[in-house]
């Protein structure tokens, strides 16, 4: 379920190499202040967290992750930041002493695609149906009412191939999966192959994915203009 511990020791390379671009990310998350607490599911290595608690630093900060490799990684990272706290727990079990102001998952967990004028459907990295349920209601308990709950906007996914700013050559491939799509990560140096790691993802249409949330008390607030890097609900 999520498991990033193939990916951990490569995944900042990968990731700043161009694959996520965080301060833009920090941008849209700033742009919903009001907020002093302030909850991330699915923190991997800590890159939003970092650079959040830099240019926020009033906020409180909590970060929650499946897999310890990247927390470690993230706990050294964010150890120059008192107003962060780690925790490495399933969200299917989150269990915290605090409700948040805004809770989000870019990349972690549950995300947007967006592809086009196509209508958005949600990504999860639970397979099965239930545990999303049951880690969304967990969520949702984490959210103080007239809270908002913030999922990341990502294009759609293809096989490619790219070169990182190392050299080395990273490499992905999706098949599709029942319920979803199964991706394949990969990252080679010359012939040496560095990394494999495989998620099965689970897929839910726009529609779904609403009702879901409705249910656990959160409204969409729909957009206006350009691809966002997050759709906003907001919750009772
Ligand atoms: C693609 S990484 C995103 C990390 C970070 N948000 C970023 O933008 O760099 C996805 C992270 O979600 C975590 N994850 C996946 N399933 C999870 C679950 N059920 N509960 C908590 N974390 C999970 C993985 O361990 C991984 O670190």
């Amino acid at each position: 379920m999520g498991d990033y511990t193939n990916m951990s020791g490569y995944y900042d390379l990968i990731m700043t190499s161009g694959y996520y671009d965080y301060d833009k990310i920090v941008d849209n998350l700033i742009q919903h202040q009001p907020f002093s607490s302030v909850l991330e599911i699915g923190c991997g290595t800590g890159l939003i967290l970092e650079t959040l608690a830099k240019r926020q630093p009033n906020l409180t900060i909590t970060g929650v992750d499946l897999t310890q490799a990247m927390l470690t990684i993230a706990q050294q990272r964010l150890n120059p930041f008192s107003q962060v706290t780690l925790h490495h727990q399933n969200v299917t079990e989150l269990a915290l002493d605090a409700a948040y102001d805004l809770a989000f998952s870019y990349g972690g967990v549950w995300y947007f695609v967006i592809d086009g004028d196509k209508e958005p459907f949600l990504v999860s990295h639970i397979a099965q149906d239930e545990p999303n349920r049951v880690g969304l209601a967990h969520l949702a308990k984490h959210v103080k009412a007239g809270g908002q709950l913030l999922l990341g906007v990502q294009g759609p996914h293809h096989d490619y191939a790219s070169p990182i700013s190392n050299g080395m050559l990273y490499s992905q491939k999706i098949e599709p999966a029942e319920h979803g799509f199964i991706k394949h990560y990969y990252l080679a140096d010359g012939d040496k192959k560095l990394m494999a790691q495989t998620i099965h993802y689970r897929t839910y249409t726009f529609t779904e994915a609403l009702a879901m949330l409705k249910d656990l008390g959160f409204t969409y607030q729909a957009y206006a203009g350009d691809k966002p890097q997050f759709l906003t609900f907001r919750k009772a």
